[in-house]
């Protein structure tokens, strides 16, 4: 029996033995490798548009290699999964020998990127390693691209060259898509479908833009053009056409209905979200303050995980509409099944070392 499948049976074991007894810990690890990002979407705090203070900030405060190998040694006894994402990840010099190091510590990995680097990368290599890439790419239009990813259109057509790089040289991808006023009309005329067919792309997964606090814009649609986009969405879900769409019906059904994803409580502690600088934000990114910052290069995962702050999750729902929040939010039998399974049967690529936990 491969040690891969024997350790993950482990760890879930383990977890749900802490979950019958009342105890939150981790199952899906995501490191967030570095602060800077190349790009300027204007959803996303890493937009910033003053790149050489975020350079500093950067080069003062992201973690070294081997810091974040001692981080990950410490996350890979608990999780099961991880996510690799930033900033841009693959703007780190070192991205492959993190990659590299995740993989030998038998921890499935998925990389999300801005696809904007990828031809510096040996793809070749980095698929040995990976089980997908997730490829942000809002909208198959360049103008509505340049707008939710603050880039021009120059950059736009980088990105879909290096699609192209993944398509040749056989690298499992799908898209995540962020829905903002911006790009609307493409999933209401479905031609954001068509095109990713075209692209070869057979999943993608879905989200309506979460809205910033710390901005004083606003990215949403408004209330009609929402329904009109879940609907037609929808649709497409119901054709069995590909490309598949990974978040099921139900997040859409209840936005058109509630106007928001709809759980009891928030199951953000089911990851671990380390930052660029090593700490943990207890319960999550929106409370961020000194009080609820946790270094994990200092503390264990026990210490951070019973940290009474946890609390705060049981009856927040500031996230309206966020994907992943709602998806993680929702009764663990549809998260532990839909996600590992859904995610490794619905890319339908080449994935060889890939264990399913929940199947096996
Ligand atoms: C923060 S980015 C980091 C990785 C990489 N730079 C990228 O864009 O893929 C991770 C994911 O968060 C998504 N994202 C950023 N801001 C968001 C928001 N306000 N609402 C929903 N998703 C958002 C991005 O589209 C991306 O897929
Ligand atoms: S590319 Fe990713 S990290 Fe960079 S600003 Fe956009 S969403 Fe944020
Ligand atoms: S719902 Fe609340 S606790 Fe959960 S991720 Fe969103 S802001 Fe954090």
């Amino acid at each position: 029996m491969p040690v891969e499948f024997i350790q993950t049976i482990g760890k879930i074991g383990k977890w749900s033995v802490n979950r019958a007894i009342g105890r939150r810990r981790p199952l899906i690890a995501v490191f967030s490798v570095t602060h800077y990002c190349n790009f300027f979407c204007p959803m996303c705090p890493f937009g910033d548009s003053n790149k050489e203070g975020q350079i500093k900030i950067t080069k003062k405060n992201d973690l070294t290699t081997e810091q974040w190998k001692k981080i990950f040694d410490k996350v890979s006894k608990y999780c099961i999964w991880s996510i690799i994402e930033g900033g841009e990840p693959t703007s780190r010099p070192d991205f492959m020998e993190l990659v590299r190091y995740l993989y030998k510590l038998k921890l499935p990995i998925t990389l999300i990127t801005n696809c904007s680097l990828l031809h510096t990368i040996d793809l070749d290599e980095l698929k040995k390693y990976l089980q997908f890439v997730t490829c942000s790419i809002d909208s198959l239009l360049e103008e509505s691209y340049c707008k939710v990813r603050g880039v021009t259109p120059q950059m736009y057509y980088k990105v879909l060259e290096n699609l192209e790089l993944l398509n040749k040289h056989n690298v499992p991808h799908y898209f995540n898509s962020v829905i903002t006023k911006y790009n609307t009309e493409e999933f209401i005329n479905q031609e954001y479908f068509q095109r990713s067919r075209e692209l070869g792309v057979k999943s993608v997964s879905l989200t309506f833009v979460e809205e910033r606090s710390d901005v004083n814009y606003s990215l949403l649609p408004d209330r009609q053009t929402i329904i009109k986009v879940c609907q037609s969405i929808l649709e497409h879900i119901k054709s069995h056409k590909y490309p598949q769409v990974m978040i099921p019906p139900q997040y859409f059904e209840q936005i058109i209905e509630f106007g928001r994803g709809m759980f009891d409580e928030c199951g953000v502690w089911k990851s671990i979200f380390v930052n660029g600088n090593g700490t943990v934000m207890v319960p999550c990114w929106k409370y961020t303050s000194p009080e609820n910052s946790y270094n994990l290069l200092e503390k264990s995962i026990e210490e951070i995980w019973s940290a009474s702050q946890w609390d705060i999750a049981k009856t927040c729902h500031d996230c309206e509409v966020l994907g992943c929040v709602w998806y993680s939010s929702q009764p663990v039998s549809t998260f532990a099944q839909n996600y590992m399974r859904g995610l490794s049967k619905m890319i339908n690529q080449k994935n060889s070392n890939f264990i399913d936990p929940i199947q096996a």
